[in-house]
């Protein structure tokens, strides 16, 4: 991997997806839990103290790393350390809101805007304490108080779990198992396909995991959904989105683009020429 110049966002694109490809991994592929890491990164967010928020990478300490929620996301962190190490120019926390996007599009996704700047001092009365991540055993009601305490509404909640379009469950991290789709490494709408078109059945795991699963006639093999996915069927608000962006492909990229540009841009405040604002939170914190 070259050295290259600071600012040269391009070559550090270059370096991730060429590290999406690993044979050894998963499905072969680090894209998934790229996405995730870039998602969990930004998804502490809270609009009323302002706390959480991709701005940080509060993820690499113990306090935010070791939330639960976060199990697994040591892997992702792992894959991305050679290119930290080549482009040591780049903050932590724009390198893994960086790799999401670039892994969502480089496995067939829709191009995500993305701007750089965030930082990775970490203002200790802002690192968001545990709890704020989504529990996949929970219903409606919790996924509303989780996405509307980041500002986000209904339409926006069903385009950004779309993402579930890839990856797998492991129980070794969260408990349930499997993919949800048959392709989990190539971004498309056939997550809301599967929720919105075949019959899922509940089941419960050796570990006392409820999950639903449904068997793919023609592959044969168990696909999953949480009961988090299956809420957002079940729930009259939530449904139309589904049958909506199961039918049209694009419409659910586009709305993907939009509403993961805005997850990755949570608490980071921008001056009309795009500069960050708040990058001087150094108070007492931590810094890399
Ligand atoms: C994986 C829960 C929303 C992206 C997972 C896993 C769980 C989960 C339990 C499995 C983790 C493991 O065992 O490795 C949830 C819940 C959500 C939610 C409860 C909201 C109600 C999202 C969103 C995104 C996302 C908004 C991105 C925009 C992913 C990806 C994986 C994943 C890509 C696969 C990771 C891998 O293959 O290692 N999620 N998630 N999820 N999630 Fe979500």
């Amino acid at each position: 991997m070259a050295k290259s110049t600071p600012g040269d966002y391009d070559a550090v694109r270059e370096d991730i997806k060429a590290l999406l490809h690993q044979p050894e991994y998963d499905d072969g592929s680090a894209g998934p839990v790229l996405v995730r890491l870039a998602w969990h990164s930004a998804g502490t967010y809270d609009a009323e103290t302002d706390t959480g928020g991709s701005n940080g990478a509060g993820m690499r300490y113990e306090a935010e790393g070791g939330d639960p929620a976060n199990a697994g996301l040591q892997h992702a962190r792992v894959f991305l350390e050679p290119i930290k190490a080549a482009h040591s120019w780049i903050t932590y926390a724009d390198l893994w809101t960086l790799a999401g996007v670039v892994a969502v599009e480089a496995m067939g996704g829709p191009a995500v805007p993305w701007q750089p700047g965030r930082t990775d001092y970490v203002d200790d009365s802002k690192l968001p304490p545990p709890g704020r991540l989504p529990d996949g055993a929970l219903g409606a009601d919790h996924v509303r108080a989780i996405f509307y305490r980041m500002g986000f509404n209904d339409q926006e909640i069903v385009a950004l779990c779309g993402a579930h379009n890839l990856g797998r469950c492991h129980s070794d991290r969260s408990g349930f198992e499997g993919a949800w789709v048959n392709n989990p490494t190539r971004f498309s709408n056939q997550y809301f396909k599967l929720l919105s078109g075949v019959e899922w059945k509940e089941k419960t795991l050796e570990n006392g995991m409820r999950q639903f699963y449904y068997i793919d006639e023609d592959s044969e093999e168990e696909l999953m959904m949480l009961p988090t996915d299956m809420a957002l069927w079940f729930d009259d608000k939530f449904r139309p989105y589904v049958e909506k962006y199961a039918k049209d492909k694009d419409t659910f990229f586009a709305d993907f683009s939009k509403v993961f540009n805005k997850l990755l841009e949570l608490g980071i405040e921008r001056d009309a020429s795009g500069r960050v604002t708040n990058t001087d939170n150094v108070k007492g914190g931590y810094h890399s």
